[in-house]
């Protein structure tokens, strides 16, 4: 995106070009010192809004003091000791995550990344079920590893590594309703006549390890499942002995207004994945699934030498203690709605809005452009705008085409109402 560089973060964007592989994109031309709270601070002391917390992972705001006290603690400790022993971080963790995820999840690997998890859940799925193919949405993003960029068709790009990626994925349509144009529950047909077919032509059911799906479409677009989608999915997957995985990497820890996504529609997926919000910066993530389905998978058959590193675990336990205590998920829900309402009143009647739509703090919205069609170049513009008045907005979408909003769970009222007003300016 092309905005005005400051001068000393110049240096840097320099020697960047120079050393740094440029493959690495980055939103915004500017080089960040420090950040609290919803603000982030660059080299010459800039003061920037922070609408885009690192991809929905600030979800608490930027070293919040109890998460740093935690590390700092934990850091004069132990660092390291990966599968070499046991560490208490660990299992106090993993006890955390089956207390606040859905009931059934009892069981918890720790990784590195999100697709990491993703990768760890599709290996238990096959491994588990003795099955070799995934059913995957159009439009998902699941990572940047071979098999998850060969699972995610939000964009080209990420797939654009080379023939032949993964085998055994079949995509099938995310009921999407402005895209497809049409209601929640004709798109919901859609997707399930798709799949209807592709057991009647293409793959035998019996052949499938899992269906794998974001709860809301986050990189393709902010595009949450229309009420009532998931739990029809698991119904079905329930028949033909299919496992349900949730990826709830950008949509957990209380981004939707519930901890995780799939609450919205009282499902229990077989696995779920998280990473992003879990340990407000830290690397970590996780997949949880059954005892009784984990107990099929042997020792050893997975392991990681980082994943779930003490620091890390103890950023993680301090995050949650947050998003607790200060009721968080519960702020999410309100605040998400109080600004979704107000973006949409004020979306009324401009022609290149396409929709504006959310769940919780996961609001996107999206632009058109005079032939209807998805409008990359708005949504830039926008986002461009907003950094010229100190504000940080990501885009996302299949064609770039929405502007994603992501603060903290925990802005203030002060800072809302500045958002809005230097987002309302951006979108006049
Ligand atoms: C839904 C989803 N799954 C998986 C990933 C991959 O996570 P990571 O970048 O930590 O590997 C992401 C990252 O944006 C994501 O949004």
């Amino acid at each position: 995106m092309a905005v005005k560089t400051m001068n000393k973060s110049k240096e840097y964007l320099e020697r960047d070009e120079k050393y740094v592989n440029q493959v690495l994109a980055r939103y915004s031309p500017t080089v960040i010192e420090r950040g609290q709270g919803t603000y982030l601070y660059n080299m010459e002391g800039e003061k920037f809004l922070d609408f885009g917390c690192g991809i929905a992972v600030t979800n608490i705001g930027h070293c919040h003091p109890k998460v740093v006290e935690a590390i700092q603690k934990q850091a004069e400790k132990l660092l390291h000791v990966s599968v070499t022993a046991y560490h208490p971080n660990y299992i106090d963790l993993a006890e955390k995550l089956v207390e606040i995820t859905p009931k059934s999840l009892d069981s918890v690997f720790l990784t590195n990344s999100g697709a990491e998890a993703v990768e760890g859940a599709i290996k238990m799925a096959r491994y588990v079920t003795g099955r070799p193919a995934i059913i995957n949405f159009r439009g998902s993003f699941h990572g940047r590893t071979y098999l998850c960029a060969s699972l995610t068709t939000s964009k080209l790009y990420y797939r654009d590594m080379g023939e032949p990626l993964a085998p055994s994925i079949h995509t099938v349509p995310f009921p999407y309703e402005y895209q497809m144009g049409k209601s929640a529950e004709e798109a919901m047909e859609e997707t399930f006549e798709y799949i209807d077919m592709l057991f009647h032509q293409f793959v035998n059911p019996k052949q499938i390890a899992a269906f794998l799906i974001e709860p809301v479409l986050g990189e393709g677009g902010y595009v949450a499942a229309p009420k009532g989608f998931l739990s029809r999915l698991k119904k079905l997957a329930q028949e033909h002995g299919i496992l349900l995985i949730a990826d709830e990497v950008q949509t957990g820890f209380g981004r939707s207004g519930k901890m995780f996504a799939v609450e919205h529609d009282n499902v229990e997926p077989d696995i779920m994945t998280m990473a992003k919000g879990i340990a407000a910066g830290m690397p970590l993530a996780a997949f949880i699934s059954r005892k009784e389905l984990t107990s099929k998978w042997p020792a050893a058959r997975h392991g990681t030498t980082y994943g779930g590193n003490p620091v890390s675990c103890a950023a993680a336990l301090a995050n949650i203690q947050v998003i607790q205590e200060e009721k968080l998920v519960e702020r999410a829900a309100e605040t998400g709605a109080r600004m979704l309402k107000r973006l949409k009143k004020f979306a009324e009647g401009k022609k290149h809005i396409a929709e504006v739509r959310g769940l919780g703090m996961l609001i996107g919205i999206e632009f058109k452009n005079e032939q209807g069609k998805p409008c990359k170049d708005w949504a830039e513009k926008v986002a461009q705008r907003c950094l010229e008045q100190k504000m940080i907005v990501l885009t996302c979408g299949q064609q770039g085409q929405v502007i994603r909003l992501i603060p903290p769970l925990n802005i203030s009222p002060a800072e809302e109402e500045e958002a809005m007003t230097i987002l309302e300016k951006a979108l006049s």
